[in-house]
C-alpha cells in the first residue's frame, strides 16, 4: 500500500509544544514517526537538550515600563518577524503530502526563514515557488561526487536561495535504536537526488534505510569545503552541526558567514553535551563576527530568550515545525510559530525586555 500521510489544512490548537509529539504519535506511522521523534542510542544527548535550559534562570524586572514586546529582528538584510526559523530536516513528506511546499508556505506566513534538506521529499525549486517571496536556505548533504554537489548547489542558487548551510555532524547517521527495530525505510523518493540518480550511488532514496541514504555523503569533511561551496554558489554559508568553541574557530578561519549551534536534536553523538550548555563558550569564541544561530532541544518561549541571552542570533525548530506540519499542514506550521512567539512575547514582558536586542544584552542568573 503507499504510503499515507496527513492532508489536513488547518489552524492547530496548542496548549504547548510537548505535547504536540503525543497527538502525532497517535496518527502517524509507527516507523516514520520513530524517524521523526527518534534520537541516537540512550537518548541522553537528546533529553538534555530540553533538560539543560533550567540550567539558567531569568530575572523577572517589573519596573522598566514594557507594556509589549517587539520580536522583530534581522539576519543580514532579511526581515523576520520573529528570532524563531525553521531548521534543515528531511523527509516531510512524511508528515504531510504536501511535505516541505507546505511548510515552506507555513513559516513563510511567520515572517521567517524556511531551509529546504537536500534529502527533502520536495524538490528545491517546488519548496521556492510554494513561497516565492519569502526567505529560503538550501541545506547542502555534502557528496562525495562533486558534480553533485555542483549541480544541487547551482539549482540553489537558480531558486534564490539566501544561503547554504553545510551540515557537518552527520556525515553518517548515528545510532537509533528505533529505526532498526522498525526496519525503517524511506517510503518516499527524494527528488534532489533523484534528479542527479542516474549517475549517483544512492538512487532516489525511495525503499532505502537513513545508513544507505548517507553512505553517497562524504565523509571526512574538511575545512576547505566551506571555500570550495562559497566559490561555487556565491552565497555566505552556515556550518550546521557545531559544538565546540575550537571547530568554530576553524569555521570562521575557513570563511564561514554564520555559526549554526547545534547537536541535530540529539540524533547524532549520544553522550555529547546538550546544545544549550555548549552556546556560551561558543558565542565568546565567535565573537559576534558572524551570526550564530543556535538549535537542539527548544519547546518553549523562554528557551529562545535564554539562548538569544546566551549568544544566540536566531532561534531553529526541528520536530515542532514536522509536527505542526502533520497536524495542520501550512496553517499548522503557522500555528507551531504562533504559539512559540507569544510564550516569547510573555517571557520577554515578564523579563522587562522589549526587544530582540535587549535579551541579546541580558544576564541570565
Ligand atoms: C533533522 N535534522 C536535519 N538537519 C540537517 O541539517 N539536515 C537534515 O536533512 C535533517 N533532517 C532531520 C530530520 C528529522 C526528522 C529531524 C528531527 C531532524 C536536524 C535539524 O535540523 C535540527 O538540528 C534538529 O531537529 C533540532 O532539534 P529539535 O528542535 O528537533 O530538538
Ligand atoms: C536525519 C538526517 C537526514 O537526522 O539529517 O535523519
Amino acid at each position: 500500500m503507499a504510503y499515507q500521510a496527513s492532508n489536513e489544512e488547518h489552524p492547530i490548537e496548542i496548549v504547548n509544544i510537548a505535547s504536540l509529539e503525543g497527538r502525532v504519535k497517535e496518527r502517524m506511522d509507527k516507523g516514520a514517526f520513530g524517524y521523526i521523534r527518534g534520537g541516537s542510542e540512550d537518548e541522553w544527548t537528546m533529553k538534555e537538550n530540553t533538560t539543560s535550559f533550567n540550567n539558567k534562570t531569568i530575572m523577572p524586572r517589573v519596573l522598566r515600563g514594557v507594556d509589549h514586546a517587539d520580536l522583530s529582528t534581522k539576519l543580514w538584510d532579511i526581515e523576520l518577524a520573529t528570532p524563531i526559523i525553521q531548521a534543515p530536516s528531511a523527509a516531510q513528506g512524511l508528515a504531510h503530502e504536501k511535505g516541505e511546499a507546505d511548510t515552506a508556505k507555513g513559516v513563510a506566513a511567520a515572517g521567517s526563514i524556511f531551509s529546504i534538506s537536500t534529502y527533502a521529499n520536495t524538490t528545491i525549486e517546488d519548496a521556492a515557488a510554494a513561497a516565492p517571496e519569502a526567505p529560503q536556505f538550501f541545506q547542502l548533504y555534502m557528496s562525495k561526487d562533486d558534480g553533485f554537489n555542483e549541480f544541487i548547489l547551482e539549482k540553489a542558487v537558480k531558486a534564490g536561495a539566501k544561503a547554504i548551510i553545510l551540515t557537518a555532524d552527520s556525515t553518517l547517521g548515528g545510532y537509533r535504536e528505533e529505526d532498526i527495530i522498525n526496519n525503517f525505510q524511506f517510503p518516499l523518493p527524494m527528488p534532489n537526488l533523484a534528479a542527479y540518480s542516474e549517475k549517483s550511488a544512492s538512487g532516489d532514496g525511495e525503499g532505502k534505510g537513513i545508513a544507505e541514504i548517507y553512505a553517497a555523503a562524504k565523509q571526512g569533511l574538511v575545512p576547505e569545503d566551506i571555500k570550495k561551496i562559497k566559490d561555487l554558489t556565491n552565497l555566505p554559508v552556515f556550518v550546521k552541526g557545531i559544538q565546540s568553541p575550537e571547530d568554530a574557530e576553524v569555521a570562521i578561519a575557513a570563511g564561514a558567514d554564520g555559526i549554526w549551534v547545534s547537536n541535530h536534536g540529539g540524533r547524532q553523538l549520544d553522550g555529547g553535551p546538550a546544545s544549550f550548555d555548549v552556546l556560551p563558550l561558543i558565542a565568546a569564541v565567535v565573537n559576534k563576527r558572524v551570526p550564530i544561530v543556535f538549535d537542539s532541544g527548544v519547546r518553549r518561549g523562554e528557551h529562545v530568550f535564554k539562548a538569544l541571552a546566551s549568544g544566540a542570533d536566531l532561534v531553529a525548530i526541528g520536530r515542532p515545525v514536522i509536527y505542526g506540519l502533520n497536524l495542520g499542514g501550512a496553517e499548522g506550521v503557522k500555528s507551531v510559530f504562533d504559539h512559540l512567539n507569544k510564550e516569547l512575547s510573555i517571557t520577554m514582558q515578564l523579563a522587562g525586555t522589549k526587544t530582540i536586542d535587549e535579551i541579546k544584552n541580558t544576564k541570565l542568573m
